[in-house]
């Protein structure tokens, strides 16, 4: 049950908030506390690639019992880090979906049984609008209406922020995210889990115009992603040169498929973005950290005289500041959870408080 307040914004003005958020949708155990929702006092992440690398990707059922041994720990060090205790924080957030379900019930039950303890309210925060907040903590002056992509392992999405929380959908990917385009092309030329931070790296020592793959339109939306065609396209061309018994240059496979990303992304979003005439367009999500995304992203903006904000890696992929950023927001608002709040691995992000559900 979300118990919405009636508070207003300008009634908690002057108070300091001090949020302990904490995120396991996936595959990082994160803990954090963020003051007034822009200041990081800590960000404690403890990453499980390596446990899951071994399997090709995210193995649910070790990820939730990696976050229950590692919570307690993530959360510890979050608090001393800041110099606080749990009595001094304000609030509890916590990221109740998307995500896997295992994960997400341990973050969700941990974080319950915290603001239980402590007699603080618990706020429940949407993943994308955690990634979509990150750029809050490196821009204190960025404030919304602007364009954001969030690409990640699970999502891309063009999002309308209108307000704090208050989002539109303005195209999503119709098959496979960006992230999960970038590990299915890396495992199969052989670079392993988890793809994208590889094929970046290789990418830089290979041809980007050597190999023409496809760049997908989506005709019922012009803002639309799909990226499956492209991924099909590489396993194609891979299989060819195997039976022609041609060289493969893995260097130009992941250039090329890399630029085929990044043109498709670029192209969509910058469309998105001088539509809605914000003049301001930022990104988020995992695969916001890709170097040759974001010079693509930087030089487009420049052209078409939009900032673009764009946040440090560290605050691409999952963490739990970007939670406690998102959390300050619902909080001002009122937004409040019972201890009720059950995970949801399939959360919808929803447009403003209360409104319509995509
Ligand atoms: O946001 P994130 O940490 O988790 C999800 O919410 O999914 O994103 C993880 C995804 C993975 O698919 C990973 O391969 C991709 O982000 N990624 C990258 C880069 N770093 C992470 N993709 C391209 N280039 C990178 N440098
Ligand atoms: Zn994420």
């Amino acid at each position: 049950m979300k118990i919405k307040g009636d508070r207003k914004v300008g009634q908690n003005a002057g108070k300091e908030v001090y949020i302990l958020a904490i995120e396991t949708s996936c595959d990082e155990t994160a803990a954090s506390v963020v003051k007034n929702g822009r200041e990081v006092l800590s960000n404690i992440i403890i990453s499980q690639i390596d446990l899951h690398a071994g399997y090709g990707g995210v193995v649910p059922e070790i990820a939730s019992r990696k976050h229950i041994e590692k919570i307690n720990q993530v959360t510890e060090e979050a608090l001393s880090q800041a110099g606080m205790t749990l009595r001094d924080m304000t609030a509890v957030a916590v990221t109740y979906g998307p995500g896997l379900v295992g994960p997400l019930l341990v973050g969700t039950s941990f974080a319950k049984a915290a603001s239980f303890a402590a007699g603080k309210p618990l706020v429940g925060v949407h993943h994308i609008s955690g990634h979509i907040s990150a750029n809050y903590i490196e821009y204190p002056d960025l404030e919304p209406p602007f364009v954001c992509l969030v690409a990640s392992g699970g999502h891309s999405h063009l999002v309308a922020v209108k307000d704090y929380g208050d989002y539109e959908i303005m195209g999503r990917t119709r098959d496979d995210a960006a992230g999960e385009a970038f590990d299915k092309v890396a495992r199969a030329i052989g670079l392993g889990y988890p793809g994208g931070p590889k094929i970046d790296r290789l990418a830089r020592e290979g041809n980007p115009e050597a190999i023409f793959f496809p760049r997908a339109k989506v005709a019922q939306n012009e803002y639309d992603f799909s990226f499956s065609g492209l991924k099909s396209a590489v396993l194609n061309y891979l299989n060819a040169c195997q039976m022609k018994g041609e060289e493969i240059s893995k260097a130009d496979v992941a250039a090329s498929f890399q630029k085929a990303v990044v043109d498709v992304l670029v192209e969509h979003s910058l469309r998105g973005a001088e539509a809605y005439g914000y003049g301001k367009f930022a990104i988020a999500g995992g695969v916001a950290s890709n170097s040759s995304l974001r010079e693509a992203f930087a030089a487009a903006c420049e052209e078409k005289k939009i900032r673009f904000y764009h946040p440090s890696p560290v605050y691409c992929t999952d963490n739990a500041a970007m939670i406690g950023a998102a959390a300050y927001y619902e909080y001002l608002k009122g937004v409040r959870h019972g201890l009720d709040l059950n995970a949801v691995p399939n959360l919808k992000l929803g447009a403003a408080e209360g409104g319509s559900h995509f």
